[in-house]
C-alpha cells in the first residue's frame, strides 16, 4: 500500500470518498467500462518532505506553471469505476507535477510499484481545469467527469445544443436546480475527446459555471467537495429525467416561468448574500 495514503488520515478520506462516488456512478449506469474520470487537488494535506528521486517522471504535453509541485489524486486510464469502488488504490495513482510544471511524478516507488497504470487519458482536461481553478484563487478541488446517460441524450437534441436551452429544462423542472446550480451549465460542442483541443473550451466554460456538458459524450463537474460535486450532477441529471418522462407520457413540459425562476434567483443571491 502506498506510504503517503498510509501516513495520512485526511488524504484516506479523500480516497474513499471518491471510492464512494465510483459506486454511485456505476450505479446510475453512467459508468459503462472505463467511462468516467476523477481527480482530486491534495496539494495541501501533504507532507513535503516526501523524496522524490525513485519515482518515475512522465513528460506534459504542456506545461502548467501554476500547478508546479502539486499533488494530485487521480483515476487510472482504461480503470472501471465500479473496480474503483472497491479497491480505489489500484485504480486510482497520486501525481506530483514536477518543479517546471511539464512533467509528472508517479508516486509509487518501482519497488512496491503494483500500479502498472497511467493516469486518464483526460489529464489534459482536468490539469488544465486544476490550473485555471489555481490561477483564479478559487477554492475548488475536485474535477468530475462522467457518461450520465440523460444529459448525453439531451445533447443529441439539435435543438439543445445551447447553454441557454439546456439551463431552461435544468432549471424549469425543478426549483432545486436553480437553488443548488445557480451559475447554470456550459456546453461543448463535440470535440474529440482525450485532447487539448477539448480541454480549452471546457476550461474557459468553467470559468463561469461548475458544470459542463460535453455534446454526444457526458459532463464535467467542479467543486470544493467530492460528494458535493456529484450532488451537482445527479441534481441536473434530475431535471433531465423529468424531462424526459413528460416527453414520454406524450406532453409537454411546461417549466416554471419566467417570474418563478426570478423569485428563486433572488432566494439564491440572499442566501449567498
Ligand atoms: P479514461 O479511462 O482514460 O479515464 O477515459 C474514460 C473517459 O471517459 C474518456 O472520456
Ligand atoms: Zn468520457
Amino acid at each position: 500500500m502506498d506510504k503517503i495514503f498510509e501516513c495520512n488520515e485526511e488524504i484516506k478520506k479523500i480516497v474513499l470518498q471518491v471510492a464512494e462516488v465510483a459506486q454511485y456512478l456505476w450505479q446510475n449506469g453512467w459508468a459503462e467500462r472505463n467511462a468516467g474520470n476523477i481527480s482530486v487537488n491534495i496539494d495541501a494535506l501533504i507532507n513535503k518532505n516526501l523524496s522524490l528521486e525513485n519515482f518515475s517522471v512522465f513528460k506534459l504535453p504542456k506545461i502548467y506553471p501554476e500547478l508546479a509541485g502539486k499533488y494530485f489524486f487521480v483515476t487510472g486510464t482504461g480503470k472501471r469505476m465500479r473496480d474503483l469502488a472497491r479497491s480505489p488504490l489500484n485504480n486510482a495513482l497520486f501525481i506530483r507535477l514536477n518543479d517546471a510544471g511539464d512533467a509528472y511524478h508517479l508516486l509509487v516507488s518501482n519497488a512496491e510499484n503494483n500500479y502498472k497504470f497511467r493516469p486518464t487519458s483526460e489529464l489534459p482536461t482536468h490539469l488544465g481545469i486544476h490550473q485555471m481553478i489555481n490561477k483564479a484563487g478559487r477554492k475548488e478541488k475536485v474535477v468530475i467527469h462522467t457518461h450520465a446517460n440523460e444529459l448525453v441524450a439531451l445533447t443529441q437534441n439539435p435543438a439543445l445544443k445551447s447553454a441557454e436551452a439546456l439551463n431552461r429544462i435544468f432549471w424549469g423542472m425543478h426549483p432545486e436546480t436553480m437553488v443548488f446550480v445557480p451559475k447554470g451549465v456550459g456546453f461543448v460542442p463535440y470535440i474529440l475527446p482525450g485532447t487539448q483541443e477539448i480541454a480549452e473550451p471546457t476550461i474557459n466554460m468553467l470559468k463561469q459555471h461548475d458544470i459542463v456538458l460535453w455534446e454526444k459524450h457526458g459532463v464535467f463537474a467542479i467543486g470544493e467537495e467530492i460528494l458535493d460535486t456529484f450532488d451537482n450532477i445527479d441534481i441536473i441529471c434530475k431535471s433531465a429525467k423529468i424531462w424526459f418522462i413528460c416527453k414520454q407520457a406524450g406532453f409537454e413540459p411546461e417549466g416554471l416561468t419566467d417570474f418563478q425562476l426570478d423569485e428563486l434567483k433572488s432566494l439564491v443571491k440572499k442566501f449567498n448574500s
